[in-house]
């Protein structure tokens, strides 16, 4: 990518500074950044965090294995396959496959609420839980791939192999069961599928799911002991989050009954487009490991159609998470908006209009002091909460999407002020999970793992960037 002289200048940041010197003296953090990793490696998967998460995530997983595959190729390989083996049937990859080793109480809600046993579609002998994540998995391997240095090329290729037929189900499992209704974008359950759980982008349908009295069983929140109550989700939250699972567990994760009574239903355009990304990373696999690549291309021409149509709002000039039990659209201005840069084939006024918004005072408070970006939610909404999960704090991952979506549609300068403003959090409060935008103190959990990988995505491709560009000596 070429940069266009003097787009790289960040007024915004407290150190004033550039992309350039963001990134000088990051070696001792990348080296900090790979001793969380292997603290947090099982032998055959990571822990998101060794307290808070002590199972295997799907997402985090992805994310884990990119970040990691600049150091450690074999265990990122190793990563991704392990997820693989606890894919359903039907071809969902769900979004936790847990740990027989991590205690019984490591954990709410854990395999004995689940019981994912009820589905004879589930894989037997090892528990998941029974609902999805964004589907960033081709996306992950082929990042991955590309990232094997020469001698390993042949076994990263067999790899890809034997890693694509599963790639291929979870895709089809997407435009399948979770598009009954043909629209063409894939629908969530649970908030949980998102993977921004508390995200304002459903608060409007998520607060209108009434938990009838005396439906839930006992439960305590094991998070709680784990991270400070004002990071994490609310109690109310939770009782929602627990109602749709035993909701979900009622009908056996049977696919047709859980999407025709659950009463959230939700087209998500984070988790669409992530889902279109890893659609044109099929395209590339396919074609990696000899497979006709036509049906990925079709899909993916198929996704970037319906992500337009069902779930941009022009009057808004924005994507509007479609909330499908109620028709109705979610207007809560938050970070699933601008997921769809990852379309490489987003019309130019649609970029231009998400990123007047990404620019705009509500994501970018350019001038007032102090700040990070992006925030996840709209900064001057009344509800905005700098600390609260996906209620307002930066996210490493989120921002690891947008610089992606940034650099393939040319906007070079936003890119680099994403990169500056991950590094300069990480080095002022560590790998944390989440950050205050405002004055970049970390919360959630220490020591997390996609913070550590995507950060040392971020500054090696940075730095590979850069020394591309460098004028010849
Ligand atoms: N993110 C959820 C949690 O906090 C589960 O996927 O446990």
């Amino acid at each position: 990518m070429r940069r266009a002289p003097g787009t790289t200048h960040w007024a915004s940041h407290p150190s004033g500074g550039s992309l350039e010197e963001a990134l000088r003296a990051t070696d001792d953090l990348l080296a900090a950044a790979r001793d969380v990793l292997d603290a947090n490696w099982t032998g055959s998967y990571t822990r998101p965090s060794q307290a808070l998460y002590p199972h295997q995530w799907s997402w985090d997983s992805a994310f884990i294995a990119i970040g990691r595959s600049w150091n450690d190729a074999a265990r990122a390989r190793l990563e991704l396959e392990t997820l693989f083996a606890g894919q359903w049937m039907t071809g969902m990859l769900p979004s936790i496959v847990f740990d027989p080793a991590a205690p019984a109480e490591a954990y709410f809600p854990g395999p004995d609420v689940w019981q994912t046993s009820r589905s004879p579609a589930a894989p037997r002998g090892r528990p998941t839980s029974g609902i999805t994540q964004p589907p960033i998995h081709a996306r992950a391997a082929l990042e991955v791939h590309r990232h094997a240095p020469p001698a390993e090329r042949e076994a990263s290729l067999a790899w890809l192999r034997r890693l694509y037929p599963g790639l291929a189900a979870q895709h089809e499992y997407l435009a399948g069961p979770r598009d009954p209704g043909g629209r063409g974008v894939a629908l969530i359950v649970h908030p949980w599928e998102s993977g921004l759980d508390d995200s304002p982008a459903w608060d409007r349908d998520f607060d209108r799911i009434r938990v009838p009295p005396g439906s839930l069983p006992a439960y305590r929140r094991h998070d709680l002991d784990h991270a400070s109550a004002a990071d994490r989700p609310t109690d109310a939250d939770y009782e929602r989050f627990v109602y749709l699972l035993t909701l979900e567990r009622a009908a056996d994760y049977d696919d047709a009954k859980v999407v025709a009574a659950s009463p959230f239903l939700i087209a998500d355009p984070l988790f669409n487009a992530i889902r279109l990304w890893s659609e044109h990373a099929l395209v590339e696999i396919a074609g990696l490991v000899g497979t006709d690549p036509a049906p990925h291309r079709l899909a993916a021409t198929r996704l970037h159609r319906a992500l337009l149509r069902e779930l941009w709002i022009g009057e808004r000039q924005r994507f509007c998470a479609w909330d499908v039990r109620r028709d109705e659209r979610e207007p809560e201005d938050t970070i699933v908006s601008f997921a769809p840069l990852l379309d490489p084939e987003l019309p130019e006024p649609i970029v231009a209009a998400i990123c007047r918004e990404l620019e705009s005072p509500s994501f970018h408070a350019r001038g007032r002091g102090a700040h990070y970006v992006v925030p996840t939610y709209d900064e001057r909404a009344a509800d905005f909460d700098p600390e609260r999960y996906w209620r307002g704090p930066v996210w490493l991952n989120t921002n690891w999407l947008l610089w992606h979506g940034l650099r393939q549609h040319g906007r070079a300068g936003l890119a680099d002020e994403i990169v500056a403003s991950s590094v300069e959090l990480v080095r002022r409060s560590g790998f944390r999970e989440y950050f205050d935008p405002l004055d970049g103190s970390g919360h959630g959990s220490d020591r997390f793992s996609w913070t550590a990988a995507l950060f040392t995505d971020l500054v090696r491709e940075s730095r590979r960037s850069a020394e591309r560009e460098a004028p010849d000596a």
